[in-house]
This record gives C-alpha cells, sequence and structure tokens, in this order.
C-alpha cells in the first residue's frame, strides 16, 4: 500500500525522507539503493553525507541511478554522474565499482539494452527513491507511459526540458533525449520513497494521489505498489 506523510516543512519533509534510507542501510548495510537526482535530492544526500560523518557506511551499498541524459558524459559538468558525485559519492563510502548509472555518452539504444541486462542481474531494489517531475514524470518516464515501460531511450516533453533548463549554464543546450529506468523496473523495487517539495510540485502530487491511475501522471502507478511513502512538504501538499 501507499502511504503518505504530510510535513510541515520542506526541511522535515526531507529529514523524513533521508531518515528512511539511513535507517534502511543501517539494518542492511549491503542494501541495494535506487538513487534520484534533481534539485529537491540535493539536500536529502546532505542528510545521508551527515549520516556517513556520524558513522553510517556505504561500503557494501549498490545504488543504481535512475537516468542519465544523451550525450553527455560523466565528466560532463549537467551529466547526473556529475550530479552524485558532487552531491553525494565524492563524500561518502560507496565504492566505485558498487555504482551503477545509465551510460550518456555511448549509442543510447545500447546504453538502455545495458541498463536493462544490468538491473536484472542486480535483482530488486531494496529501496527506490524518486523525485516527481512537475509534469508527473518519474525518473524520465513522461505523461504518457505505460505503467509496464522497460528501461529504454526516451525523448523528454518541452516542459521537462525547460524545467531542467535551470541547471545548465547559458548557451548550453538541454539533451533531448535520456536513458531512464522504466515504470516496470521502478515499481518492482521492494520500497519506494517518493518526495515532492514546492509548490511547484502542488499539481502532480494532487493528481498523483487523487487523479487517475495512469499514463497521464506517471507518478500515479506509485498508488499500485505494496510498500511506498510518499513525502511531502506543505507547499506541495497545497491542492489535495
Ligand atoms: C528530473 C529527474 C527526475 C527528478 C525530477 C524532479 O528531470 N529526471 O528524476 O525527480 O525531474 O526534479 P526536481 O527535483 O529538480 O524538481
Amino acid at each position: 500500500s501507499t502511504s503518505f506523510r504530510l510535513l510541515p516543512d520542506t526541511d522535515r519533509a526531507i529529514e523524513a525522507a533521508a531518515q528512511t534510507i539511513i535507517e534502511l542501510v543501517k539494518g542492511r548495510p549491503d542494501a541495494i539503493l535506487g538513487l534520484a537526482t534533481g534539485g529537491t535530492m540535493e539536500p536529502l544526500y546532505g542528510h545521508l553525507v551527515t549520516a556517513h560523518h556520524d558513522g553510517l557506511s556505504f561500503a557494501r551499498v549498490r545504488t543504481v541511478n535512475l537516468d542519465e541524459y544523451v550525450g553527455l558524459s560523466p565528466d560532463h559538468p549537467n551529466s547526473y554522474h556529475s550530479y552524485m558525485a558532487q552531491h553525494f559519492f565524492d563524500h561518502v563510502d560507496v565504492a566505485e565499482q558498487n555504482i551503477y548509472i545509465p551510460q550518456g555518452e555511448i549509442e543510447p539504444a545500447q546504453a538502455a539494452h545495458k541498463y536493462s541486462a544490468l538491473l536484472e542481474r542486480l535483482g530488486p531494489v531494496d529501496l527506490q527513491l524518486l523525485g516527481i517531475g512537475a509534469n508527473g514524470h518519474i525518473g524520465f518516464n513522461e505523461p504518457g507511459t505505460a505503467v509496464d515501460a522497460p528501461t529504454r531511450v526516451v525523448e523528454l516533453l518541452p516542459s521537462t526540458i525547460k524545467a531542467n533548463a535551470r541547471f545548465f549554464s547559458a548557451g548550453d543546450v538541454v539533451p533531448s533525449h535520456a536513458v531512464t529506468m522504466g515504470t516496470a523496473e521502478i515499481l518492482s523495487a521492494r520500497s519506494i520513497v517518493a518526495l515532492a517539495t514546492g509548490a511547484a510540485k502542488a499539481r502532480a502530487l494532487a493528481d498523483a494521489l487523487d487523479g487517475t491511475i495512469g499514463p497521464d501522471c506517471p507518478a500515479s502507478y506509485l498508488r499500485l505498489h505494496a510498500n511506498c511513502t510518499i513525502f511531502a512538504d506543505k507547499l506541495a501538499g497545497a491542492e489535495l
């Protein structure tokens, strides 16, 4: 079942989501964590880094990221490889060989195929962390995505390209395509922690929690999961 936790402010929503991950890793030091990027997650990784400084080890954890932009090499400043290094991996003891992110720099169909095979080999993710796009996307599974869509190459919608342009420097073009974990793999995680903060997510969160479960809002599929917790702050909860 899906539970919803509305927290009085942004910090507490982020902290509550982070705490769920910290507790999981304490109890299961070799957990497989599904990780997400985006502005929402930056402070969440700050909490995980603090937990590491307080003694929590990620040395045996394996991590699989949701997605990567097509065309960006790992050292491109806007790649999700760079994001993860900057916000998390460079500050904790996750082993390099335990980190998995789709490859943006190789032929995209090949990158998707390799990532799909990897996910299959790893088996179920213990905890999948998810943000929610302002249009209801999860990973880069845009509106229109079926519930059982596989890991694949996707074309980003103009609204997503616009929303993510803030992370790119002027003159730098936001990639039009990405390789994303599919809704099928996302929903096969043993548990899911989704986090929505800020007024820009209010519509998407209302659609996800109260709207029809279907492709118009891929985040609505979370209501089909057996063990999903959605954390939100008051701003994101404004249209519920
Ligand atoms: C991005 C990512 C998602 C993320 C979402 C929300 O495009 N692919 O994984 O959860 O959109 O991003 P933000 O937290 O910056 O609003």
